[in-house]
């Protein structure tokens, strides 16, 4: 089983998601609740009250204090207890623990870990998914099977032809090589497919407009253990970035993927799809919603069925590798090195 990395930033939550409500989320096998305080910031402490474990995120606010559902402990966006019922004394040990918590590129990043290690310039960016002149679509599914499953799936996409077809497969996908390259210190991994004179798939013919043939690129950037981006270039065969680097008569799509274990054997899937195309046609942002959608959903039907095939294998089973395999492998290497073993 791929282990959990500790000490690490991962996505909890869109910041959209998060507002007056009290949002309970568990990340690395560790319940949290997520709140804004009324400067608009954002509060997460574990989701359970010292007092008899009931969870804070079925609780209530009052300002910005969490008042516990159960007996009424209360608690300040610090996790320190501010009242207990039927006794002024309020016991020192009456607090919960608070998490390290950043908001960036429309993403709340929770640090899992020790907290004085929390160094939020370690975070890595997906600016594309804030910045004007482009348009995202989003959306978050729970799976039922372990995260190292998703980064399997995630840094081969030779499966796109065989699990996406009529979406984002064609044949070419499975059939072009890839290169891969390892960054050790910075821990990620890069994964190109470079196509050349290819079949566009129905998920970039509709949204782009573009008809007929493309050259269409899938540069993959994984930072272990949570941030997934793959950069991919849509443009007419035989158009190429211009020497100066403009890149304007291409279509570019950055799809993001924060992959946050939730339990040793779910994971939450949060995906996002960013473009520079068609940024204003709603219609193009409902179908590129919709269709992503669809393939994730592909994805989570695959792998929760992979889990179950997992859970019920004689121990030391031996998979086969090849070649599609080398940024699989990389991340798995990377990841354990995180945990470390
Ligand atoms: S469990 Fe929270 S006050 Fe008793
Ligand atoms: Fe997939």
């Amino acid at each position: 089983m791929t282990a959990f990395v500790r000490n690490q930033w991962y996505v909890a939550a869109y910041s959209q998601e998060v507002g007056d409500d009290l949002l309970g989320r568990t990340i690395l096998g560790e319940p949290v609740v997520l709140y804004r305080l009324r400067d608009g910031s954002v509060t997460v402490l574990a989701d359970r009250c010292v007092h008899r474990r009931y969870p804070l995120s079925l609780s209530h606010r009052n300002g910005d204090q969490i008042v516990c559902g159960y007996h009424g402990f209360t608690y300040e966006p610090t996790g320190a207890c501010a009242y207990v019922p039927a006794q002024t004394r309020i016991p020192r040990t009456a607090r919960v623990p608070s998490y390290p918590v950043v908001e960036r590129d429309s993403l709340v990043w929770v640090w899992i870990g020790e907290p004085e290690r929390a160094d939020p310039a370690a975070i890595p960016r997906a600016p594309w998914l804030d910045r004007p002149g482009w348009a995202v679509v989003r959306g978050m599914e729970p799976l039922a099977a372990r995260y190292g499953l998703l980064v399997d799936n995630l840094l081969d996409l030779s499966h796109e032809t065989y699990l996406h077809g009529g979406y984002i497969g064609t044949p070419e996908v499975a059939e072009t090589p890839i290169t891969t390259e390892v960054d050790e210190d910075g821990a990620v991994v890069h994964v190109r497919r470079r196509m050349k004179d290819v079949e566009c798939p129905p998920f970039y013919a509709k949204s782009t407009g573009i008809a007929g043939r493309i050259d269409r690129w899938q540069d993959i950037e994984y930072h272990a253990p949570c941030l997934y981006l793959l950069h991919s270039r849509i443009a007419p065969t035989g158009v190429e970035p211009a020497s100066d680097g403009d890149d304007s008569a291409a279509c570019h799509a950055e799809i993001v993927y924060a992959i946050t274990p939730e339990t040793p054997t779910s994971t939450l899937d949060f995906w996002m799809v960013a473009r520079d195309f068609a940024v204003d046609d709603d219609e193009v942002s409902r179908y590129l919603a919709e269709s992503n959608r669809t393939v994730v959903l592909q994805d989570v039907v695959a792998l929760n069925v992979l889990e179950k095939v997992i859970a019920a294998e004689p121990e030391g089973y031996q998979e086969l590798s090849i070649n599609i395999d080398t940024g699989g492998l990389a991340a798995r290497r990377l990841l354990r090195k995180l945990a470390g073993q």
